[in-house]
């Protein structure tokens, strides 16, 4: 293991290593939340309102993290959530997130919010997940969705917490911007983090050219860098249902909604034909006050038996998987933590943040006394906040 892995024991100790490494404007977008970050502190509070009340005496000698989602086996109930612009912080972050997944046996949902085209990726790892933002336009969608499946994508996660552009003023404050716009305060950003500034700058730079959105839409958009280059934000407000079911009567594989709190929108979407949701209040990073995710599983699952329940958004420890999954949840998916290992160690750090978090359910799983996580349900957890 590279020598910077070796004193990182836990996913949270990947976040002060990153902070060090990235430019104070990206640290800013990928650790910031919105306004005055009251869901992602509610996302963390909500685990910590549960507790476990472990069985004793059971044979956990040869206890099994493996489940299946929409027929696929998968290693452990974990999986890496869709992230913004991972190859600005990590040297192309999409692809060493997906191979790392792919090589531990666990679902990685690539964003379309990237920089790296969707196509290299599925090339390099084929199981990956994709993450549609959809465009405001029907045609654009069509053309999107028509590109998605032509990449080879089985599995698509529709993000629908996004209607409008969420309130980043931390962003705005730390000179975060989409293009990022050239100035000196950037430029110094840059000298004073040489590490990324040869190590994933500009060694993308020199070989593979300036990064552009990618998968937004159908056709390559806005470079990372310009100075007067605007992206197009064009208006989705009016998407709905409709836009959802158009796209389900076309794609043949499992369509996955991301970004769902309310037990009414769970039960709409399996109305809808979805194979699974999300849920999720995206780490804190769009509505203010939103609840956490892992309070609004137990109604969800209620609501929505029958689909393929996940959950993210404050995923940290193994102990937290488990409380998810005995909510309800069969998968929970971890942000980040993931990408703050690809800037610290590329392929080798989400190596060991997966190694680690998947060694902690494990772990966990054999002092709360079950073999299986289909033996993990509400009775082994009390609410103690
Ligand atoms: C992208 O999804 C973001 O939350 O920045």
């Amino acid at each position: 293991m590279p020598k910077s892995l070796r004193s990182i024991l836990c996913l949270h100790d990947f976040e002060a290593a990153a902070r060090r490494i990235l430019p104070r404007p990206i640290y800013a977008y990928v650790s910031g939340a919105v306004e005055d970050g009251l869901s992602e502190r509610l996302n963390r509070q909500a685990f910590a309102q549960y507790g476990f009340v472990p069985n004793t005496l059971v044979d956990v000698s040869g206890r099994s993290t493996a489940i299946t989602l929409f027929g696929q086996s998968y290693a452990a109930p974990v999986g890496i959530a869709p992230m913004g612009i991972t190859a600005l912080s990590s040297y192309r972050g999409d692809l060493v997130l997906a191979r790392a997944a792919a090589a531990a046996g666990v679902p990685c949902i690539m964003s379309g919010s990237s920089l790296i085209r969707l196509e290299e990726v599925m090339q390099a790892a084929p199981q990956t997940w994709f993450q549609a933002y959809l465009p405001g336009q029907q045609e654009q969608i069509d053309a999107l969705i028509a590109r998605v499946q032509a990449a080879g994508v089985e599995t698509l996660v529709l993000t629908v917490d996004t209607p409008v552009a969420a309130n980043r003023e931390n962003n705005v404050r730390a000179g975060f911007s989409t293009p990022l716009r050239p100035s000196a305060s950037l430029a110094w950003q840059g000298l004073t983090h040489p590490r990324w500034l040869f190590g994933t700058f500009l060694r993308t730079l020199l070989r593979h050219g300036m990064p552009h959105f990618e998968n937004n839409y159908a056709q390559r958009g806005a470079p990372i860098l310009s100075a007067n280059v605007l992206r197009d934000f064009s208006d989705r407000g009016h998407l709905n249902w409709e836009h959802v079911a158009a796209i389900r009567r076309r794609w043949r594989g499992p369509m996955v909604i991301k970004g769902i709190l309310s037990p009414r929108d769970a039960a709409l979407a399996k109305q809808r034909g979805m194979d699974g949701i999300i849920v999720s209040n995206h780490g804190g990073r769009q509505l203010d006050g939103s609840i956490a995710s892992l309070a609004a599983l137990p109604d969800i699952a209620q609501a929505a038996h029958g689909l393929e329940i996940m959950l993210d958004s404050g995923v940290r420890r193994g102990t937290d998987v488990l409380k998810a999954l005995a909510l309800g949840a069969r998968c929970a998916f971890i942000g980040r933590p993931f990408n703050y290992a690809a800037a610290v160690g590329g392929q080798a750090g989400v190596a060991h943040a997966l190694r680690l978090i998947i060694d902690e359910v494990h772990r966990d799983m054999g002092l709360l006394g079950v073999g299986t996580v289909q033996d993990i349900d509400a009775q082994l957890l009390r609410r103690t906040g």
